[in-house]
């Protein structure tokens, strides 16, 4: 290592300051996005402030907010060729796949003209909009079905299921909904967010950082987790099918997905807010024995291993006793999180700096060259 870098190594960077932030904060005990805790986002914001908050630093006045939701509402409907690209990819490929090259087509047809701050910020509502319709008009697709419009007069979650199901959803799908994205939607330097920010601070251009965060996002071990959790309690018909299962596969050393986080040892606070929701839709929807198969995992968890839920866990339930199809959970997840990414994006680029760490060196010492012919 040479004298200019300081010898400091964590594997995966854990407990290291990579950089100053003041979109949000993550702490053990407490969660706020811009000062604002989670805790109060949920119970009292709609996704669309906890957005605004987001894009703009601070909750919206009722004009400003008005405003903020027509901008929404008037980039929904996506560029002809970025429909025509939905219907060209073929219909056994990841959504997460789908989506990254969606937004990335999306790109091409940028209506915000020039660089700079505001022009940012337009390109988050650009792509905010479109994502929903984007995974929606997939789902109709793969179903068959022609696209839906977008209908006026709808928040943000209620369009994104009008789109999807071609019916307004009940109050509770989309309360549910509206609470998944102001809990996915920031997360401070989380392994995206992070992606999307090292892309920026070469001075690459906006939508390149988001797609960044997509192929970041789709991993299991960050947001591709709520599919992960939810393809695993499908497997189960009973609680103790699933606790018999889950004995087996903590003795196996494997990772139980849904569980455990980064930063938080003594649970994910979003867990805890969404968790009595997903019970309330399992009762609606009739089938408390997927409630008895989650508990089972859980209490399992806890009892051998001390580990708690994180936000996927109770995320992936609630959007299957939502007639969600799995494939869309980790693209609901972008849906919200391009919030949080962009305001990243927005911050790097304030005061920015090329992100680039050094490696520690653990290759074979300097050794003579050979020609092809004598190796
Ligand atoms: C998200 O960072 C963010 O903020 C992310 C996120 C956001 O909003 O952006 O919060 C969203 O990504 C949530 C995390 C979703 N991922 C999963 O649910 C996948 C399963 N979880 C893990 O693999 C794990 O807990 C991570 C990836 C989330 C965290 O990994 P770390 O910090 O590298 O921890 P580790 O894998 O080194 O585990 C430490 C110990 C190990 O035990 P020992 O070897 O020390 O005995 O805890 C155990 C692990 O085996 N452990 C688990 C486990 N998670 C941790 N064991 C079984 N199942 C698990 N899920």
């Amino acid at each position: 290592m040479s004298s200019t870098a300081e010898e400091l190594y964590r594997p995966g960077l854990e407990g290291i300051i990579a950089g100053e932030t003041s979109v949000s904060t993550v702490e053990q005990d407490d969660l706020a996005y811009r000062g604002y805790t989670i805790e109060d986002l949920s119970k009292h914001a709609s996704f669309e402030e906890v957005a605004y908050l987001l894009l703009y630093d601070d909750l919206p006045t009722q004009s400003q907010l008005d405003g903020f939701v027509a901008q929404i509402n008037a980039h929904r409907e996506l560029p002809g060729p970025v429909v025509d690209t939905l219907r060209a990819i073929p219909q056994n490929v990841n959504g997460m796949d789908m989506l990254r090259t969606a937004v990335s087509m999306l790109g091409h047809f940028d209506p915000i003209a020039g660089e700079g701050h505001d022009q940012d910020v337009e390109r988050a509502i650009h792509v905010l909009a479109a994502v929903p319709t984007m995974i929606a008009t997939r789902l109709r697709l793969g179903a068959g079905q022609d696209p839906v419009s977008p209908k006026p007069g709808l928040s943000h979650a209620g369009q994104f299921l009008y789109q999807a199901f071609g019916s307004e959803p009940t109050a509770l799908h989309e309360k549910v909904l509206d609470l998944t994205l102001t809990l996915y939607a920031e997360h401070e330097y989380n392994a995206s967010a992070f992606a999307a920010r090292v892309c920026t601070s070469t001075l690459s251009d906006f939508y390149s950082a988001i797609v960044s965060g997509i192929g970041t996002l789709k991993g299991p071990l960050h947001g591709g987790a709520n599919e992960a959790a939810m393809e695993m309690i499908s497997r189960f018909g009973s609680g103790p099918e699933a606790e018999a299962w889950a004995h087996h596969a903590i003795a196996n050393k494997e990772k139980i997905m849904g569980f455990g986080h980064r930063v938080y040892k003594n649970g994910d606070h979003r867990a805890r807010i969404l968790e009595p929701y997903t019970r309330q839709l399992g009762e609606a929807k009739g089938e408390q024995f997927r409630v008895d198969v989650y508990d089972a995992i859980k209490d399992t968890m806890w009892n051998e291993k001390k580990i708690y839920p994180n936000v996927d866990y109770p995320c992936g339930l609630a959007y299957f006793f939502m007639d969600l199809p799995i494939d869309v959970y980790t693209p609901l997840f972008v849906a919200s999180r391009v919030t949080g990414w962009a305001a990243h994006i927005i911050e790097q680029r304030s005061n920015n700096r090329l992100i680039r760490p050094r490696s520690r060196y653990v290759g074979p010492a300097i050794r003579p060259y050979k020609p092809v012919s004598e190796r």
